[in-house]
């Protein structure tokens, strides 16, 4: 079939952030900006003549029609085949599952991950390479010049493909392969954990709640935790993925899972609750009376990993986020593995775990996955974590208390500032770039400035370096604050602020997070001036 060739222009700010290009539903849906967008995508990595994408999302409002809009270019263009979830539905980590099970060229993921769906919401989607993981910076790079400099796209005439019908069927000469979303990456799973042992946890009487957040998790969830494993029915809850998420902000964090975060803080809580994201790949772990932040959930994760059958022989290395706390680091150094630090955002563990250099990794930001795929996976580390406790047999809370006396505390919070004018965010965040050499030294809140620097990251498998990561003030005693602009948002400006300190005295582990931190928040907004510079003067979002 001839493709139709349909005369375009670049459109400004196509530029792909830390996961992917976000915008408001409303501009994605606008002239041919999901066209320009997606044959840029083509463009950047070569064409896709001959080739097979994995094309699915997170099931938010648009991606329908954003799918057929993409198989029809696709076609358009030459490639060969797509596999499509069925309804074009994909958790992330599914989507990179598939991507790697089938060898496909890579894939298409439409999701803006936690941020809210629906018309006057936020719509996203991401290139993902062959290895199953988020393009790097040298390809997000092309396709972002691809943008502006498009004067056309190729599509092809043709009406929408069945997407609710299992099977193959033809769009123009191109293959179109429908399939279940959930049977593969619940046979992955259940080749990585010992469901034996979960499922007889749960038939001892374990109780959970698993809550998705009326997204993507939800058929995910329900097969396998409900259906194979036997969790009680009902277990996992808001389980219908939903186009504006049943109307709600889809991160699993104690502000948008307050409910569930409730119901494990009170008299009637279950053993384990979790919850996870709008596109699956982030997670939230607690237990009852206690919430494990996602850096020590990693560390924990790491600590125990042994537990499961995947990682019985132990980890090659781990890593995290340089915003994400230590605690992990401490764990590596303890079984004698190594540990990197790399920039926000997952497309910077690629290249380590395909180098089989490390075997888990995690970000503060609730994103934790290992070698399985090349995405964080919320489902992954729920499964890891109750393998961990069928075979311990310990609660969540004295795994974690154990963890602490064992390996001392790394207390930590992110304070977030959203929404804030562009310009007075990247006011603040410049003074406090150029303020870094003046900082040794100093002293705010009785706290010590030992160190501040811009963190940029030399990758040790390509060699490729990524500057400007964010910027960190160290104090004596190993307490840290770090700043960083979002690569995510949509609207306006959100500065980070990171805080941790490290506490190792045996009578203070089991405090208030904010407490315990609440010198390093104080120095850090007397050397930041985040008030000064935006007005604001305490965050809109703690986690
Ligand atoms: C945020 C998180 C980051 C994560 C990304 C995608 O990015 O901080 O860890 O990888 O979402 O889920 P940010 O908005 O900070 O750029
Ligand atoms: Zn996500």
């Amino acid at each position: 079939m001839t493709p139709t060739i349909i005369e375009t222009q670049a459109i400004d700010g196509q530029k792909p952030g830390t996961s992917g290009l976000r915008k408001k539903t409303a501009v994605f849906m606008g002239p041919n900006y999901l066209e320009n967008y997606v044959q840029s995508i083509f463009d950047g990595i070569g064409g896709v003549a001959g080739k097979t994408l994995v094309v699915g999302g997170d099931g938010r409002y648009f991606n329908d029609s954003a799918i057929q809009i993409i198989a029809r270019l696709a076609a358009g263009n030459g490639a060969a085949s797509i596999i499509v979830g069925q309804n074009g539905l994909l958790s992330t980590p599914a989507a990179s599952h598939l991507i790697r099970l089938n060898g496909t060229d890579g894939g298409l993921i439409l999701s803006a991950s936690h941020n809210p769906g629906g018309p006057d919401a936020d719509f996203g989607l991401k290139y993902n390479t062959p290895n199953g993981g988020p393009a790097p910076e040298n390809v997000t790079d092309k396709i972002y010049a691809a943008t502006t400099t498009i004067s056309q796209y190729k599509t092809i005439d043709a009406t929408d493909i069945d997407l609710g019908t299992l099977g193959e069927t033809k769009l123009g000469d191109m293959t179109v392969r429908i399939v279940d979303p959930v049977a593969n990456y619940a046979d992955l799973m259940a080749s990585l954990f010992d469901f034996d042992a979960i499922k007889a946890l749960f038939a001892s009487g374990f109780t959970m709640r698993f809550d998705a957040m009326h997204a993507i998790t939800g058929p995910y969830a329900t097969a396998i935790l409900e259906d194979t494993l036997g969790a009680a029915k009902g277990s996992v809850v808001n389980a219908v993925p939903s186009p504006d998420f049943g109307g709600g902000h889809p991160d699993p964090n104690p502000i948008w899972a307050k409910t569930l975060v409730d119901e494990m803080m009170g008299s009637d809580a279950p053993d384990f609750g979790a919850a996870s994201d709008g596109d699956g790949d982030r997670n939230m772990i607690m237990g009852r009376g206690i919430y494990v932040t996602p850096s020590d959930s990693l560390a924990l994760l790491a600590a125990h990993a042994t537990a499961a059958p995947a990682y019985a022989g132990g980890l090659a290395g781990v890593a995290r986020s340089m915003p994400t706390s230590a605690a992990v680091d401490r764990v590596a150094e303890r079984l004698g593995i190594e540990a990197f630090e790399t920039p926000t955002g997952w497309k910077f563990f690629g290249n380590l775990l395909d180098a089989g250099r490390v075997t888990i990794c995690g970000e503060e930001s609730a994103g934790t996955g290992s070698t399985h795929v090349r995405e964080k996976d919320g489902l992954w580390a729920v499964l890891l974590w109750l393998n961990i406790l069928a075979k311990t047999k310990s609660s969540v809370k004295d795994l974690m208390q154990n963890h602490w006396s064992d390996y001392g505390r790394n207390y930590y919070s992110r304070h977030d500032f959203e929404d804030i004018d562009s310009a007075k965010a990247h006011a603040c965040f410049d003074a406090l770039r150029a303020a870094i050499p003046t900082l040794p030294g100093q002293t705010h809140a009785g706290l010590t400035v030992e160190s501040a620097s811009e963190f940029a990251y030399d990758d040790p498998v390509d060699g490729s370096h990524s500057a400007a990561q964010g910027l960190i003030v160290a104090f004596n005693g190993g307490a840290r604050a770090v700043l960083r602009l979002s690569g995510t948002g949509t609207v306006g400006a959100t500065l980070r602020l990171y805080l941790e300190a490290l506490e190792t005295d045996p009578n203070k582990l089991t405090g208030d997070p904010q407490q315990a931190l609440s010198e390093v928040i104080k120095a850090a907004h007397a050397i930041m001036q985040i008030e000064a510079h935006t007005g604001r003067d305490a965050p809109n979002v703690i986690t």
